[in-house]
């Protein structure tokens, strides 16, 4: 038989993949995969449909169809008062986790440094290391998941290379403030650093928040790339369209790498995404969205003896199960879902040394039906 030596031989299957597995086997309401149990905008698919019937099913350019592109410049220029080239600083992507990797591979080699802030999304540790490249977790803890800037400075290193951040953050829910962006401008100026700022649930923060994206910090966007999903925008998860945004010189070689793993991506949903995201009301409108979720489902959630976690974006909530119980996450996840069919994330796998502050995560884009329906189940806990 052929011998295979895995390059990710630390790699396991994903939590996700198990606790959907678990959730279907059980019958359970899934709270636990991050993803709307309804439909995108019908007046989305109108679009889409039209392309895929009008021709528009051959490749499309490298970096991505220009009208697309261009939808994006502007909605980022006129969002954040800057200039964004369509040209040079766009690029279409498989989905954010296709940029993220695109990137990390990139920019990574063997033996340099990155620095990512744990509980992480799941794809930056494997990305990481299959470009020969040692993580460096800045770990944060419950109840308020805030950031120690001058702590966090020292796990800067000759070696670092990269450093990874996420808000609005999944899995915990937690929004960086415009100190924080500030305290990394401050402390990454002059060095030659990029920073990877996962920003897919940019839309999703609540309570009249404001979404601290890169590009409002020149400085530091001036050595950055940003990564966007309209999985998580438009309600189409599956259909695993993204984009990056980066300062010229490093979208060129950002590029570099696109162009050889997957070249350029799905023609018609661009045509379609372009026209559709001319209206600003299909973004705009997602915090009372996604808001009137969350506080359905934490006010539902009163009677439960789970203690709610502060979700200030995303679709993302942890709760405390710590004084309840002493088992692990991962085996009271997996009660919750056997004994009680709601699934939920156990937040452990999010760091890569295991850390588990007894909280589970769950996702509130479910209808309002589905959210009272497992509430209600959870009130039993
Ligand atoms: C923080 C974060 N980044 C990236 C992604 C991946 O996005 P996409 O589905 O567009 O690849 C996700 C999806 O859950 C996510 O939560």
């Amino acid at each position: 038989m052929i011998s295979i030596q895995s390059k990710l031989s630390q790699s396991k299957p994903s939590i996700f993949s198990i606790m959907s597995a678990l959730s279907a086997k059980f019958n359970a309401i899934n709270l636990a995969q991050g993803y709307p149990n309804y439909d995108c905008p019908d007046a989305l698919k109108d679009l889409i449909s039209y392309y895929l019937n009008n021709g528009k099913n051959q490749y499309a350019p490298m970096t991505g169809v220009k009208s697309l592109r261009q939808a994006i410049a502007q909605k980022y220029s006129q969002i954040y008062n800057i200039s964004i080239d369509a040209d040079t600083e766009v690029t279409v992507t498989a989905g954010a986790t296709q940029g993220l990797f695109t990137a990390i591979t990139a920019f990574l080699s063997q033996g340099d440094e990155a620095i990512i802030v744990e509980p992480a999304y799941d794809s930056y540790r494997p990305a990481i290391g299959f470009a020969g490249g040692t993580v460096v977790p800045y770990p944060l803890g419950k109840p308020d998941y805030k950031i120690n800037w001058s702590e966090f400075s020292t796990l800067i290193s000759d070696k670092t290379r990269l450093v990874i951040i996420n808000t609005p953050h999944n899995p915990t829910g937690k929004i960086w403030q415009s100190s924080d962006m500030i305290a990394l401008q401050e402390i990454l100026t002059d060095r030659n650093i990029i920073v990877i700022s996962d920003e897919v649930y940019e839309h999703l923060v609540y309570d009249k928040a404001k979404h601290h994206s890169i590009m409002r910090y020149p400085e530091l966007y001036a050595q950055s790339l940003a990564m966007y999903s309209f999985g998580k925008t438009y309600h189409c998860t599956g259909w695993k369209m993204g984009y990056c945004i980066g300062p010229a010189h490093i979208t060129k070689e950002f590029r570099n790498i696109h162009q050889w793993n997957v070249f350029s991506v799905n023609s018609f949903l661009q045509y379609a995404l372009a026209d559709y995201m001319a209206d600003k009301e299909t973004y705009e409108s997602l915090p009372d969205f996604y808001g009137h979720k969350r506080d359905l489902f934490e006010k539902a959630m009163k009677g439960s003896r789970l203690k709610p976690l502060v979700s200030e974006g995303t679709y993302f909530q942890l709760y405390d199960y710590s004084h309840l119980s002493t088992e692990s996450d991962l085996d009271f996840a997996k009660r919750l879902t056997r004994d009680y069919k709601v699934a939920a994330i156990p937040v452990s796998p999010f760091y890569t040394n295991g850390t588990d502050n007894r909280v589970v995560r769950f996702c509130y884009a479910k209808t309002d039906e589905v959210l009272l329906e497992a509430a209600e189940r959870l009130c039993a806990v």
